[in-house]
């Protein structure tokens, strides 16, 4: 009988084992351990304490007494109203007085066959209690949950064990060994959720970190990659609420949403190598600074030619002065205006048309005498991009000009292939930089010429080979498909890799609907007014018509009320205009 009544109590903590090594979630193992410590003593109740992270008190996480229908803490949802055991009196003193305390301090198992018949603890809190419920506290087994480095984590203490009549006993010899087994198991379990736990912590925060960083590197888009993550999750939530339509059946498990979470964070994170001036090119002579200051100058220096030539003239006597003092004049109100022009080119923003194209080469062809070396002063790289100086100055030169040195070239050169073979449809272009001042000045629309709109694009690229690169776990196995998706379009004309609604996976389609939606709504735009709510979902309603984004998933987004969420939450409140969801839906 004894056999069989230990083979049972073998098979049940076997079977315990494997629950708690495979249960992830803190309140469920807490429980699981308590209810089968319980069960394999034949216990009436029970507590579950664990140390806390000062390591000074024991705190009460889950209790529970059959009798007196006590069931607090763990998954119950019912606070246990007692204040954490002391480990140390307010001296420093080690609290032995306390039998749990004094099994967290010492790690030993600890078995009262009748509280009220020893003086070694003091019960007198048990006492206390018993008056005030009537019941009777008896026998305790009082046993440390110690971690892999043989420290205790916590106290499992169970109290009263009944025989076969129901009728209280002390803890038995053969039990005792039993459940130090079970909670040498459970705090193995419970010290690897905390790792775990520590390091998703980690893991999150470090991601958050590189996310601050990325942020940080641009007043113009501050704040990206802290809000693309924010409404990817809503618009996640969102579609796991959604209890028909074509979002009926879709859920996330726990690691899922931790996965998403992370790769919404990583989302952007190939930006952190493209340049700062690349980014926020807010003019078209902008490289680490505007150029245009350079180009004054020789604007300048032109006026006070023409000056100079006046009154060599008038010096000489050779023309007449009243010519030679109209065509200084005449001079002087060209350059003026052919600069205006310039700078007004500079600021981009308004179409190029071919006349005003025409008009600037034109100016450019003009000429200034540059009487000093221009390879004095140069970094080694500069040097190595420029050739040797033709001539001695003096040297005519151009008032604008694209120089072969205003190329740069791709040092060390582009591995194509890697592009090839990845499937990213977009390639370098021959060079990495056009840094050219007619080339720039030309850009017929914004600021960025094809080089520059390539590196912008890149980011994306850089994000895949990034991520690609780290040794994600099977739990995020998927961090880097959901994260570098965000700029495809469902008819297959996004990048980098050209993908079709088909090829992508519902986290995917999600992020490149919050990748732009937070971006046509961010304020921190230094250069544009913020756009409207209003606006902003008409143009993302038009980009779902044209297939570029899900048009199931906009629609989630518009029905289930995100945008008025992250609205009420992220936007500025000139931004929140009145929004006619009805017509949007159609
Ligand atoms: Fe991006
Ligand atoms: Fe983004």
């Amino acid at each position: 009988m004894a056999l069989v009544q230990n083979e049972q109590r073998y098979r049940v903590l076997i079977e315990l084992g494997i629950a708690l090594s495979a249960e992830r979630n803190h309140n469920r193992l807490m429980e699981k351990i308590l209810q089968g410590a319980k069960g394999l003593s034949h216990a009436d109740g029970g507590t579950l304490y664990l140390v806390t992270e000062a390591k000074d008190a024991l705190q009460f996480e889950i209790m529970l007494n059959d009798t007196l229908n006590i069931a607090m803490g763990g998954t119950t949802g019912k606070q246990i109203p007692f204040p954490p055991l002391s480990l140390r009196d307010d001296d420093g003193t080690p609290n032995h007085s306390n039998v749990s305390s004094h099994c967290a301090l010492t790690g030993t198992t600890i078995t009262i066959a009748d509280a009220y018949n020893i003086d070694s603890f003091d019960f007198s809190g048990t006492k206390a209690f018993d008056v005030q419920t009537g019941y009777r506290s008896k026998s305790f087994l009082t046993v440390p949950l110690k971690n892999y480095e043989g420290e205790p984590i916590g106290v499992l203490q169970l109290i009263n064990a009944r025989d076969s009549d129901n009728q209280v006993i002390a803890f038995g010899d053969d039990i005792v060994p039993l459940i130090e087994a079970l909670a040498s198991q459970a705090a193995v379990a419970l010290d690897n959720q905390r790792l775990i736990e520590a390091q998703q912590t980690l893991f999150k925060s470090f991601i958050s970190v590189i996310a601050g960083s990325i942020d940080a590197k641009s007043p113009y888009t501050g704040g990206h990659c802290h809000r693309v993550p924010a409404v990817t999750l809503m618009l996640a939530r969102a579609a796991c609420d959604a209890t028909d339509g074509p979002f009926a059946d879709f859920s996330l498990t726990e690691d899922e949403w931790y996965e998403l979470e992370i790769a919404a964070g990583l989302h952007d994170c190939g930006k952190v190598i493209t340049p700062e001036y690349i980014v926020d090119k807010a003019t078209k002579l902008e490289t680490i600074y505007n150029r245009i200051h350079e180009v004054r100058m020789r604007f300048e220096v032109c006026k006070r030619d023409a000056v100079i030539a006046c009154l060599e003239g008038l010096l000489a006597g050779s023309e007449d002065p009243e010519t030679l003092t109209r065509r200084r004049d005449e001079t002087l109100a060209r350059l003026d205006d052919d600069f205006a022009f310039v700078a007004e080119c500079n600021v981009g923003g308004e179409f190029m048309a071919p006349e005003k194209i025409e008009r600037l080469k034109k100016i450019a062809v003009q000429t200034w005498t540059r009487t000093l070396d221009d390879q004095m002063g140069l970094s080694i790289n500069e040097l190595r991009r420029r050739p040797a100086e033709p001539s001695a100055p003096p040297v005519v030169e151009s008032l604008l000009a694209d120089k072969p040195w205003h190329r740069i070239p791709h040092e060390p050169p582009v591995d194509v292939a890697r592009y090839e073979a990845e499937g990213f449809k977009i390639r370098p272009l021959e060079t990495l930089y056009d840094l050219g001042e007619i080339y720039n000045l030309c850009i017929s629309r914004g600021t960025l010429t094809a080089e520059d709109r390539f590196k912008i694009n890149d980011h994306i690229v850089q994000t895949v080979l990034m991520l690609k690169a780290l040794p994600f776990p099977r739990t995020l196995a998927r961090v880097p498909e959901w994260a570098a998706s965000h700029h495809e379009k469902m008819d297959g004309t996004g990048y980098p890799c050209g993908l079709t609604r088909d090829q992508m996976s519902l986290p995917a389609r999600m992020m490149a609907i919050a990748d732009i939606f937070e971006a046509l709504t961010a304020a921190d735009r230094p250069y544009k007014k913020p756009k409207t709510l209003s606006d902003s979902l008409k143009i993302m309603s038009s980009m779902a018509r044209d297939h570029h984004i899900d048009p199931d998933l906009w629609r989630l987004f518009l029905s289930s009320g995100v945008w008025k969420r992250y609205a009420d939450e992220y936007l500025r409140s000139e931004q929140v205009d009145a929004v006619d969801i009805a017509a949007l839906l159609g």
